[in-house]
């Protein structure tokens, strides 16, 4: 008989969202076995969870979500009280480039993580799949208007086609066979651990080195932006306080065009490394737009604050300087994840166990 009250498993925990659920998760649940399932793609680093992993509650299995065998195998060694799923494929310029990696991973991945919990859970008496999703699978606004959870679906990259797909299947697997979802749609997130691939660690990361700073089109996209740890929070909320068969939109309340905000990154950067005034703006450089760029997004997250009681709590220049420090502090990190050097040592670490 395990000691434990509940089993979670986290999905995608060695990435950037899942690495700050699962600190969350584990630091204040010690009566819960966090279980990581990751199959530590180019996103993935357990270097993101070097102060989780010695916790008795913490336990990190290797494997690919789209791979039914493996899966099977985890639902017959754990007895999950729940699922959090995060893995998947991220980024939308790479969905752009590879779209059917997305496909696989976001729909197939998904489809056999439902199909899982469906088939090994005999009754659905307090268990729960909970999948995270994007804004990006509402499409884009124009200059007025947030995206409500009854705003209708319209994804127009690859990455937000492949996610909204993933979203259709959870609640059809609810309405079909009764199995107990929540979901959520967040919008964009930032903060420490963040693949620099992504607008702002890329942005922090070029500066630091003096490259050039890639603003797609005229930086005229809107974003709205949340601080990861916020993100979690909700993620916590929401797994222990979302209603059965119900989605929560989660966002900032913070839109901010592409161009101003890296405007106020290089302002912060310049203090930080202390160069002259105006000196990190001059490397910002007009490059060819994204393919079917979507010009805005926004959330209305009235939903998640009324009923659940959930605000962010961090403003916006206070997180982007937490967040510039992170990148200072761990530059070490940066190198590591864009070299590949960290997966090979930490799959060495774990089959030495
Ligand atoms: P990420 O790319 O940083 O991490 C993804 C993780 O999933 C990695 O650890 C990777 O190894 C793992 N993974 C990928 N394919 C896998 C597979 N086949 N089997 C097992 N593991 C696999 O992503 P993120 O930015 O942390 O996003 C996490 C989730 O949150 C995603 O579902 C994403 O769609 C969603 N989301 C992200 C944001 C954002 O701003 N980053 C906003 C809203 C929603
Ligand atoms: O809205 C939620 C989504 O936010 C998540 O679902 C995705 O997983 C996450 O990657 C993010 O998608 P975006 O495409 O909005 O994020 P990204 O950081 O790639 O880009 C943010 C904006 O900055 C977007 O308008 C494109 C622009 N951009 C991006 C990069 C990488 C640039 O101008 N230059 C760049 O080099």
């Amino acid at each position: 008989m395990s000691t434990y009250h509940k089993t979670i498993g986290i999905t995608g925990g060695a990435g950037f969202i899942g690495s700050h659920v699962i600190r969350l998760f584990v630091n204040k649940y010690p009566h819960y076995r966090i279980v990581n399932i990751d199959a530590l793609t180019y996103a993935g680093n357990l270097e993101n969870l070097k102060d989780v992993d010695p916790l008795p509650n913490y336990i990190f299995e290797h494997a690919d979500i789209c791979n039914e065998e493996q899966v099977a195998h985890l639902f017959s060694k754990y007895p999950f009280d729940g699922i959090i799923h995060l893995a998947a494929e991220s980024h939308v310029d790479r969905s752009i480039m590879d779209p059917l990696a997305f496909i696989r991973t976001n729909v197939l991945g998904t489809g056999v993580l439902l199909n899982a919990c469906k088939k090994s859970w005999k009754a659905f008496a307090n268990k729960l799949f909970y999948h995270i999703s994007t804004d990006e699978v509402y499409g884009s606004l124009g200059e007025t208007g947030f995206f409500t959870e009854t705003t209708p679906y319209d994804p127009r990259s690859p990455y937000s086609a492949s996610k909204a797909s993933s979203d259709h299947l959870v609640m059809a697997y609810h309405h079909t066979y009764g199995l107990p979802v929540v979901l959520s749609n967040c919008s964009n997130n930032y903060g420490s651990h963040h693949f620099p691939e992504k607008l702002i660690p890329l942005m922090i990361n070029n500066i630091i080195h003096n490259k050039p700073l890639p603003v797609y089109g005229k930086g005229e996209n809107v974003r709205d932006w949340l601080w990861v740890e916020d993100h979690a929070r909700a993620i916590d909320i929401i797994f222990h306080k979302g209603r059965k068969g119900e989605k929560y939109n989660i966002g900032g309340h913070n839109e901010w065009k592409n161009i101003d905000l890296v405007m106020l990154l290089c302002a912060i950067m310049d203090k930080k490394l202390d160069r002259a005034k105006g000196s990190s703006a001059k490397l910002i450089t007009y490059v060819k737009d994204r393919a079917g760029h979507d010009l805005r997004y926004a959330i209305d997250a009235a939903k998640l604050s009324t009923e659940l009681g959930w605000q962010p709590s961090l403003q916006f220049e206070e997180g982007l300087e937490k967040t510039v420090d992170w990148y200072l502090q761990n530059q070490d990190w940066v190198l590591h994840v864009t070299t590949g050097a960290y997966q090979q040592y930490y799959t060495d670490q774990y089959q030495k166990r």
